[in-house]
């Protein structure tokens, strides 16, 4: 199977995950990537079942409402059973990194507010110990010099995405080099540094469910 038949597999055992999981008239929060791309293909099959989505960014949000799926503001909406999103890197304690296409923050955002978040990744994303992908953080323009020299305090190599501006209107640092042996510490340690929107690690608030798509087929973690 090539790396997009898995991902389509993931993603249509989250769309069932979703159908099973949540009552009719739900809205869903969507990720963001090409592997929630694919489920908001998927989602759009059975979108009838659902009152609509909330998205992590503005791609999200413009994939989805081409399928004529309602996208809703986060402010007016009290409650997401389920958020269904990619990781760049997952552990066995289902923490992840993410951030690649560099929607962290929003993703973060929404899957703070939703009961579960069920994470879809083909089998290259598990992982022992999270850090070969670099750490995504999202950092306020004026301060990226200063979060860079933080960075690098921490033992990393920041540098900066170029050409690239987040939904937000921010920059982003990909670290590199660092082994994360301590995903919830380190996740809240960067957070500290003033400048910092938020970064990659999602340990804090990881997922509960994985499905990851392997050549047997889709695994179900918990
Ligand atoms: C975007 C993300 C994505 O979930 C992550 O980059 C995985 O993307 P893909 O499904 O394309 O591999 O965090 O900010």
């Amino acid at each position: 199977m090539t790396q997009d038949e898995l991902k389509q597999a993931v993603a249509q055992a989250a769309a069932d995950y979703v159908a099973n999981n949540t009552p009719a008239g739900s809205i869903i929060g969507v990720g963001t990537g090409s592997t929630a791309n694919f489920f908001i293909d998927a989602l759009a099959a059975i979108k009838d079942r659902y009152k609509g989505a909330v998205a992590s960014s503005e791609a999200t949000r413009k994939r989805l409402e081409g399928h004529g799926i309602a996208v809703f503001d986060l402010n007016d909406i009290a409650d997401i059973p389920v958020y269904v999103d990619g990781a760049d890197e997952i552990d066995a304690g289902l923490n992840m990194i993410k951030g690649g296409g560099g929607a962290l923050t929003r993703e973060k955002i929404v899957a703070a507010v939703a009961r579960t978040f069920v994470c879809i990744c083909d089998a290259s994303k598990l992982v022992d110990v999270m850090g070969s992908f670099p750490l995504p953080v999202e950092v306020i323009p004026m301060a990226r010099a200063h979060v860079a020299r933080e960075l690098a305090k921490l033992g990393g190599t920041p540098v900066l995405r170029e050409g690239f501006v987040t939904d937000n209107g921010n920059v982003i640092l990909d670290v590199e080099g660092l082994s994360i042996t301590d995903p919830k510490g380190l996740e809240a340690r960067i957070n500290q540094i003033t400048g910092v929107v938020t970064n990659g690690l999602f340990a804090v608030r990881p997922a509960n469910v994985l499905l990851l798509g392997t050549a047997e087929g889709v695994r179900t973690i918990t």
